[in-house]
């Protein structure tokens, strides 16, 4: 067994008290995450989102967040994917944003839908055309044989599309929202002694904060 016991930070960074923190949990996310940028991260916009499958089995991987308003979080993926299918069964979704810098982490539970298909196409025609074409050219976490047929399914979408200006937006390709109806944030505290604070939205759409232990 690889023994860890001895790998422990003391958290020392800040506080958060839930009578300082944000009325509203976006205005509080918008706020860590400038701060977090601010840091110069590697990726800055990475974050975890899970899905749960027709078994109840939960699956997690990294998608980068493209938007952020008072009506959730937005990013873009395959729809035939895995979490494209999971969606499709179980339109729930968990959010986990890691910000060790910071010494936080930030956790959304909600209900995630596909975007518009026009909110969708100004985001994808936004992107480098080869991301476009990589777009038509994979089909997201189906099996294939090896990295030389992807390259060959890259090469041949890129001749199809070389004539024309514009490359039309993959009908199995677009944006998710998710809208939360939990947050969660953590900052890291001497002694284990961490600050939690919970924004669950209730019926008339109000936030309600509540402290928790850590
Ligand atoms: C840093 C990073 C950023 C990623 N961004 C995205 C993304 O924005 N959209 C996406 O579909 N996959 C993204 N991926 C790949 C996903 O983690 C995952 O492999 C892929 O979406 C297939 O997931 P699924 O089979 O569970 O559907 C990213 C991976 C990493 C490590």
């Amino acid at each position: 067994m690889v023994d860890l016991f001895d790998a422990r930070l003391e958290y020392t960074q800040g506080r958060l008290d839930e009578h300082t923190s944000a009325a509203d949990p976006m205005t509080q996310f918008h706020a860590w995450f400038e701060a977090y940028q601010q840091s110069e991260p590697h990726e800055v916009n990475t974050m975890t989102i899970a899905s749960v499958d027709s078994h109840g089995q939960p699956w997690q991987r990294v998608v980068l967040l493209k938007a952020y308003d008072e009506n959730g979080f937005i990013f873009f993926t395959n729809y035939q994917s895995n979490k494209g299918q999971h969606f499709a069964e179980n339109p729930r979704a968990a959010l986990h944003f890691f910000w060790g810098e910071q010494e936080r982490q930030v956790q959304v539970q909600g209900l995630i839908s596909k975007i518009s298909r026009a909110e969708t196409a100004t985001y994808f025609h936004s992107r480098p055309r080869d991301s476009q074409l990589g777009a038509w050219a994979s089909q997201q976490s189906q099996p294939i044989a090896d990295r030389e047929t992807l390259e060959a399914n890259f090469a041949a979408v890129k001749a199809r599309y070389e004539s024309e200006d514009v490359v039309p937006v993959p009908d199995h390709w677009g944006g998710y929202r998710i809208t939360p109806s939990r947050l969660e944030f953590w900052q890291g505290g001497a002694a284990r002694l961490h600050d939690r604070v919970e924004y669950q939205q209730q019926e008339n759409g109000d936030w309600v904060k509540t402290r928790l232990n850590p």
